[in-house]
């Protein structure tokens, strides 16, 4: 197999395509490839199914009948697909270098910290809610303590069922669509508190934690970072009557001047909608961007990208045609390769977060 990888480094593009393609009718139906909205072109292509974070786990816990799932996209995701999968069904990722810097910004130690410090604080209830951007540890955490999971496109909701059942929400690890979920439910900034794990108390006044109704994880997106308030201001002053649309990884102050903020689906669901002759600014990663154009150019919608650099995810970029020709020639081989397993212990319990997540449409 080391042979194989080997050669594979130096294998044209147009030849691994081919190979792809011959693997994948040669598995037929016992392979699903599942692709992110930030997956080059190249790897898209090949996808059964494209999506969001939600979606995604939405078609990988339906695919019952798949004894195999290639999942092009990042860890966490792979991780949430195995744990909503049966035993019987391997998960794969094609490059077990696709991480997300944004989930590696909580561990699940620094979370027990902070919850032993701020569970009951001032008789409070607080519920743990995670981003999918999460470790499976910190998902099984949230299951185990009342809490849920939520991605972008569910986080409303995620946080009024939250609300439901206490007083305070530890929303981890992203701050930015933390807040930006707060402020839908008119949550102001003078509730929310920032929470640092690298200093005590998190860096919390007193005062201001006892005052919180949200607690936020000091992490971010460094791709979404990008996106700054003036390059909206850029944007409506070159070209008057452009629609704004971000993620909700991108800070309070962009999308307060943007039109609307929603997930990778949501974003491209809003602007297949729109009417001829729209013009688009999307605050998101450029593979979306860039396709999103190509597609909607001959029908006279225009979509650019907010930021003027490229703003790539360079961990969902990992996921190469070589890699992808490298597991699925591995399975026509009878062997799984790059396998990723959630300990059951911990499966059991990240599964009911997951679970109570499935439930609020995304
Ligand atoms: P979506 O759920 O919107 O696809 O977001 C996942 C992600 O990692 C965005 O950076
Ligand atoms: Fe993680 Fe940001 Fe990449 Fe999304 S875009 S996978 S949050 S690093």
């Amino acid at each position: 197999m080391i042979g194989q990888k080997e050669e594979l480094r130096t294998t044209p593009l147009e030849e691994l395509e081919a190979r792809i393609a011959r693997a994948k009718r040669k598995l037929a139906s016992r392979v699903l490839i599942l692709g992110h909205h930030y997956q080059r072109d190249e790897i898209i292509r090949f996808a059964d199914y494209t999506g969001d974070s939600f979606k995604l786990a939405r078609d990988a816990a339906a695919e019952k009948e798949k004894p195999y799932i290639v999942f092009c996209g990042v860890h966490f995701m792979a991780e949430s697909a195995d744990i909503l999968t049966s035993d019987e069904q391997a998960v794969i990722l094609p490059d077990l270098g696709a991480g997300c810097s944004m989930a590696d910004m909580a561990d699940i130690d620094q979370v027990l910290d902070c919850w032993e410090e701020i569970a009951g604080r001032n008789g409070k209830r607080t519920i743990p809610v995670c981003y999918m951007n999460s470790s499976a540890a910190i998902k099984a955490f949230c299951g185990d303590h009342g809490g849920i999971v939520c991605t972008s496109s569910n986080a409303h909701s995620v946080f009024r069922w939250a609300f439901e059942r206490g007083e305070r929400i530890l929303f981890v690890p992203d701050e930015h669509l933390g807040r930006n979920t707060a402020h839908t439910l008119g949550i102001g900034d003078e509730e929310l508190v920032v929470w640092d794990p690298a200093k005590p108390l998190g860096g919390c006044e007193e005062a201001a934690l006892d005052r919180a109704r949200v607690l936020l994880w000091k992490g971010f997106c460094s791709v979404h970072m990008h996106f700054l308030p003036e390059h909206v201001d850029r944007m409506r002053e070159r070209f008057p009557g452009i629609r704004v649309i971000v993620h909700p990884e991108c800070t309070a102050k962009v999308v307060a001047k943007a039109d609307a903020m929603g997930s990778t689906e949501q974003i491209l669901r809003a602007v297949r909608e729109s009417a001829p002759g729209t013009c688009w600014a999307v605050g998101t990663e450029f593979h979306l961007v860039g396709r999103l154009a190509a597609e909607l150019a001959p029908r006279g919608v225009e979509v650019m990208t907010l930021s003027p650099f490229a703003c790539q995810c360079a961990t969902m970029y990992r996921i190469h045609p070589r890699s992808l020709c490298y597991v699925l020639e591995s399975l026509v081989e009878g062997c799984v390769v790059n396998r990723i397993v959630v300990p059951a212990e911990i499966a059991r319990s990240a599964r009911v977060a997951l679970d109570r997540m499935l439930e609020h449409k995304g």
